[in-house]
Order: structure tokens, then C-alpha cells, then sequence
């Protein structure tokens, strides 16, 4: 039995979910952006609430294959401070792409919602439309260093310096 083959298989379902995340993101926060009808973008809005759940699954099984892949190819602790440099490279990654997932991406839907909310009422407060455009720069540029993250762990796996 391969056990690598097997690890492997599991480790890029993980990939692919998190790359979900990252394609049909940026596809409904466009979607989200141009929809003037205020109903539509609070739909819009849940929709990438949704698609974003996803991602915690994604990083569970990416942290569980991945230990079975250094299991099955011998990679300890302490390797990933000399021969295999380039993993703990990548975990160092992993955990910041983690964490905003975890903190800024949840933040930025609450508030969201919460301006949307304030958006229905009939004496909306005056800055509404200044913080909406605040929050959704932040979402471009988190979607943005998301990004680059998973493409510099893609190419740390790959090229493994
Ligand atoms: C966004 C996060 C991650 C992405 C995009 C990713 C991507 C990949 C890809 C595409 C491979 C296959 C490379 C190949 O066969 O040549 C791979 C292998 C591997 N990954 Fe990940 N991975 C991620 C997270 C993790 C984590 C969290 C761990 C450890 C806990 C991990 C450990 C490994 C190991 C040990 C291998 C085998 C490398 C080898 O061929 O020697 N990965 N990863």
C-alpha cells in the first residue's frame, strides 16, 4: 500500500477546498460589490458568510494530511528547522493564512451585516457609506494577501529551497 498516494489524496481535497474559497470569494464579493438592491447584497454578503465556512474544514484537513504526509516521509520537528526548512517555512505561512482567515475575513462579515442593517433603516447614520467602503478595501486587500500566501506555500512545496 502507498500510504504517501493515500495522505496525498487527502492533503490536495484540502488544497482544493481552500482554493474554493479563494476563487468563488473574490467571484461573489464582486458580485456583492456591483448589486445596488440592498436585499441582493445582504444575500450576497451571507452567500460569502457560507462559502467562507469552508475554509476552517479545508484547514483541518490540510493540518491532518499534512502530518500524515511528514509521518509517512519521515520528516520530524526538528527537521523542519534544517533539512526540510522549507516546511516549517510554510507552516510559518499556514498559521498567518490561518489566523487571518480566523480573525479578519469573520470580522469584516460581521460588521458588514451589521452596516447592511443600518443601510435598511429609514435615517441611516451619515458615515454608513464611508465605513462600507472602508470594510470592503480591507476585504480586497485580505483577499489579496490571502493569495499570495497559499502561492508562496504552493511554490515552498514544490520547489521545496
Ligand atoms: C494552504 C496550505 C497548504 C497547501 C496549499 C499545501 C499544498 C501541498 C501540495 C500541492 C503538496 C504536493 C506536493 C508534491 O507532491 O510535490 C503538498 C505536500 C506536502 N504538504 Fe502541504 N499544503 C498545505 C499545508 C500543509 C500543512 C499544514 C502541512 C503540515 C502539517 C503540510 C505538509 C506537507 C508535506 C509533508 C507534504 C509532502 C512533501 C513532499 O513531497 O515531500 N502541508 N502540500
Amino acid at each position: 500500500m502507498n500510504w504517501f498516494a493515500v495522505s496525498l489524496f487527502f492533503h490536495l481535497i484540502g488544497v482544493g477546498m481552500i482554493f474554493t474559497v479563494l476563487i468563488a470569494g473574490p467571484i461573489i464579493e464582486a458580485n456583492y460589490r456591483w448589486e445596488n438592491d440592498l436585499r441582493m447584497k445582504q444575500h450576497a454578503a451571507k452567500l460569502l458568510r457560507s462559502v467562507g465556512l469552508l475554509s476552517p474544514f479545508g484547514a483541518l484537513v490540510l493540518v491532518l494530511s499534512g502530518i500524515a504526509n511528514m509521518v509517512v516521509k519521515n520528516i520530524t520537528f526538528a527537521n523542519l528547522f534544517g533539512s526540510a526548512a522549507w516546511l516549517g517555512m510554510k507552516l510559518i505561512l499556514f498559521i498567518v493564512l490561518l489566523t487571518i482567515g480566523m480573525t479578519t475575513s469573520p470580522k469584516i462579515a460581521r460588521q458588514r451585516a451589521m452596516l447592511l442593517e443600518q443601510m435598511n433603516q429609514l435615517n441611516p447614520p451619515e458615515d454608513v457609506n464611508d465605513k462600507m467602503s472602508s470594510l470592503n478595501s480591507t476585504q480586497t486587500i485580505s483577499f489579496l494577501v490571502q493569495w499570495i500566501l497559499v502561492l508562496l506555500i504552493l511554490l515552498l512545496t514544490l520547489f521545496k529551497p
